[in-house]
């Protein structure tokens, strides 16, 4: 039986070099590793450069960060991935893109390109509202018993931080999540189903007449949540890589004073609670004052109150929607 190059009548070819085997990289100790890592982080400009180099050898190893004390020697393949990864989290990568996961609350949430990394200011917003549910009963002398769990909105929800974080920890909670970016709903539904909650999805722009999926709720809502897009449209050349590079720009600027997209849900969380519900929007430090003015001029608002953060910062407004008032 001829081969091929004989029929077409040329020489036949030699065979192609075998090609070179890779050499097995040396096992390396992973104290070393950290403390190059770190410094090569740090001189990127990263925050918290060790605390990074820790949670991607973790991430390299498949262990906890817990664990990493147990780990003296790294094994070659092992610490190629590592110094992989602390690569591009020196070209400023979010470590939570490189992870796949963002860590909220009691939450392991499934993040990426296309929707934001929720930040560990939010789980303070979070926290208020849920407290606030689960107290409500004595708050406003709405039973809890035997009513059928409070009705909750999430506006502007991303990855789904907040309306999991409700559906999770406040019994009975029927929460439902409102998001406009297509790429984000794709992680929103997809963190909703890995979670197995019940959590309502509606496709909808705060900013416009809301589908009739939402204005059924007007006027049945407990409490409304939001964590708007709020930065001012000239801090742009401000932030950081991480932010301005990697989260999506529908999810950070908030036009001219930042405050165009709050003033929105303001508006839309009026139409939506009952009377007694409690609207809770986080926002910009420095807006503590803004916001509780905003409030004060809608006119449908009472116990506007400003919320400090963990770092002390201005961070959210809470009010109580007011028995009057139009809800146009
Ligand atoms: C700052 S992110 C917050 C996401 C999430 N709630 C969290 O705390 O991680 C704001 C989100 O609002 C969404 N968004 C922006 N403008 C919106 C609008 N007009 N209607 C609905 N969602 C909007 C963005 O796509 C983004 O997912």
């Amino acid at each position: 039986m001829t081969g091929p190059a004989a029929t077409r009548g040329s020489r036949p070819t030699a065979p192609a070099p075998a090609p070179e085997p890779t050499p097995t990289p040396a096992p390396a100790g992973l104290a070393a590793l950290l403390a190059d890592a770190t410094e090569r982080l740090r001189a990127a400009g990263v925050d918290s450069p060790r605390a990074n180099a820790e949670q991607l050898a973790a991430f390299a190893l498949d262990v906890p960060r817990s664990r990493l004390v147990l780990v003296t020697e790294v094994a070659g393949p092992a610490a190629e991935r590592f110094a992989e990864l602390v690569r591009r989290r020196a070209d400023r990568v979010p470590l939570q893109h490189l992870t796949g996961v963002a860590g909220f609350r009691y939450l392991d949430l499934a993040v990426g390109p296309g929707v934001f990394v929720p930040r560990p200011e939010t789980e303070s917003v979070a926290g208020w509202a849920i407290d606030w549910l689960r107290g409500r009963a004595q708050d406003d002398g709405r039973g809890v018993a035997g009513d059928a769990g409070p009705v909750c909105v999430d506006l502007c929800a991303g990855s789904g931080a907040i309306a999991l974080s409700l559906a999770g920890e406040v019994p009975g909670a029927r929460v439902h999540a409102v998001e406009v970016d297509a790429a984000a709903l794709v992680w929103l539904r997809r963190n909703v189903t890995a979670s197995g909650r019940a959590v309502e999805v509606h496709e909808a722009d705060v900013c416009t007449e809301p589908p009739a999926s939402l204005t059924r709720l007007a006027g049945a809502v407990d409490l409304v949540v939001s964590n708007p897009p709020y930065l001012p449209d000239a801090d742009r050349a401000a932030v950081q890589p991480e932010v301005g590079e990697y989260d999506p720009a529908l999810a950070l600027w908030g036009g001219p004073d930042g405050l165009d997209v709050v003033r929105a849900v303001v508006a839309l969380a009026a139409r939506l609670l009952r009377p007694g519900g409690r609207l809770v929007v986080e926002h910009a430090d420095g807006h503590g004052a803004a916001a509780v003015a905003l409030a004060r001029a809608d006119g449908r608002w009472r116990d506007i109150r400003d919320h400090p953060d963990l770092a002390g910062r201005d961070r959210f407004v809470t009010a109580r929607r007011a028995v009057h008032g139009s809800t146009g």
